[in-house]
């Protein structure tokens, strides 16, 4: 491989320098603070839905925004939830059908953890109606939580601190029959449906699109710039916002201080750091034996829950088969520049008009990687000033 810059920055964070770097192997390592969140179990709150919430808020959630906020009554076992707009994603997910689904995640934790403490929980969604960003005090959903003895704990429950978004090139061999199978029977739900597509050439097509629509993001200026602006480049940006695009790692601390790595130069389409970004996510596709997908017959506000809900229950079902997944949401989103391939590609696959395609992921297998940062729970309950959550009493 030629030594230019680009080169450059991918060699200093292969493993070969990491060892050869010896005392400064760690530069840019995920800091422990950041993912402290995912030890929930070693310092339980004394009130029980504090206790839920800290497994709730490991949730997968488009571009780990987090955008929950969180009320507690203290006179009951009620959780009000709500949307935080100032974590909204309006280039990429203009109708904020993604935002809703990692609600939909949060919820289903939220769920298999009242059940590991025997509870269960009855949630209503948008009980004063839909989602309007303009009125964030309309809560997403109340959840009031039932001891019920007889509630048995979910498996699922025992995946949530190992699940992953595996952002890596997966192996070639393809998904195993007797696991798409089972993945079948992770969630049910009438009004969603889920596809597997393992056969070679169809895999080679979904590839190609799942590809050029990741370029059209990432080469129409807004949409990218929105990925840029919630990068969180370097150990100490991680640690200071735990949340976002956390870029890491002894390659991107070395380019750093060769002055190659900066927001600005990712920013850059003509930078060698753009480009190192343009070649990873092309091996990850590249690298794609399989490929799944989640459509409802609706797209209704609480369907977007639903598919959120299902989609938990998936990815947890896969991390108990030892099965990678990774959401490539890219040909899904409703900006008018992805409308003519989007097209195409929901003909290819006929998807009914009626109905929405909701999730597309990568399936395979490959190491999960560390966990993801998350805010500490307690971040829930800052609602920068809004009334929605204003009165927060037990903590
Ligand atoms: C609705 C939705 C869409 C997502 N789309 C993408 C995507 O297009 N590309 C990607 O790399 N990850 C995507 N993700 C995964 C998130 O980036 C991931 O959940 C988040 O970074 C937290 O990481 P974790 O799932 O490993 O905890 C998506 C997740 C959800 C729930």
């Amino acid at each position: 491989m030629p030594m230019n810059r680009r080169n450059f920055i991918k060699v200093m964070g292969s493993s070969a320098v990491i060892v050869a770097a010896g005392s400064l192997n760690g530069c840019d390592s995920m800091p422990k603070s950041a993912i402290a969140p995912w030890r929930p179990q070693q310092a339980p709150h004394k009130d029980i839905r504090v206790q839920l919430l800290s497994y709730a808020i490991l949730a997968p959630n488009p571009h780990n925004m987090q955008p929950w906020m969180v009320h507690l009554s203290s006179t009951s076992h009620r959780i009000i939830l709500y949307c935080d707009s100032e974590r909204l994603l309006p280039m990429t997910d203009p109708e904020s059908r993604q935002i809703f689904i990692g609600h939909g995640a949060f919820l289903e934790l939220l769920d298999l953890a009242a059940s590991a403490q025997g509870y269960d929980t009855r949630i209503q969604y948008f009980p004063e109606g839909g989602f309007d960003p303009a009125q964030e005090s309309r809560p997403v959903a109340i959840i009031d939580l039932v001891k019920n003895e007889n509630r048995k704990k979910d498996p699922l429950f025992h995946e949530i601190l190992k699940r992953r978004s595996t952002k890596e090139p997966f192996a070639a061999t393809p998904l195993q029959a007797s696991h798409a199978a089972e993945l079948q029977t992770a969630f049910s739900d009438s009004q969603i449906s889920m596809t597997t597509a393992m056969d070679p050439q169809q895999v080679q097509r979904l590839r190609e699109w799942a590809w050029e629509a990741w370029k059209i993001e990432v080469f129409t200026p807004r949409t990218y710039q929105e990925s840029v602006d919630v990068m969180r480049i370097g150990a100490d940006e991680v640690a200071k916002h735990p949340d976002g695009i956390d870029i890491l790692g002894t390659g991107i601390w070395w380019g750093r201080m060769f002055g190659m790595v900066s927001r600005e130069k990712i920013a850059d389409p003509k930078s060698e750091a753009f480009q190192v970004g343009v070649d990873q996510y092309e091996e990850m596709f590249q690298n794609t034996p399989g490929f799944l997908w989640m459509v409802s017959d609706n797209n209704s506000r609480p369907i977007q829950l639903r598919i959120g809900r299902a989609y938990a229950r998936l990815n947890l079902k896969a991390t108990q088969l030892g099965v990678a997944m990774h959401p490539v949401s890219q040909i899904l989103q409703e900006y008018k520049e992805m409308q003519p391939l989007q097209q195409q590609f929901l003909k290819y696959l006929n998807v009914p008009k009626s109905h929405r395609m909701q999730l597309l992921m990568r399936v395979g297998y490959a190491e999960f990687p560390g966990p993801s940062p998350r805010r500490p729970v307690q971040d829930l309950f800052r609602c920068h000033g809004s009334s929605a959550c204003a009165g927060v009493d037990v903590l």
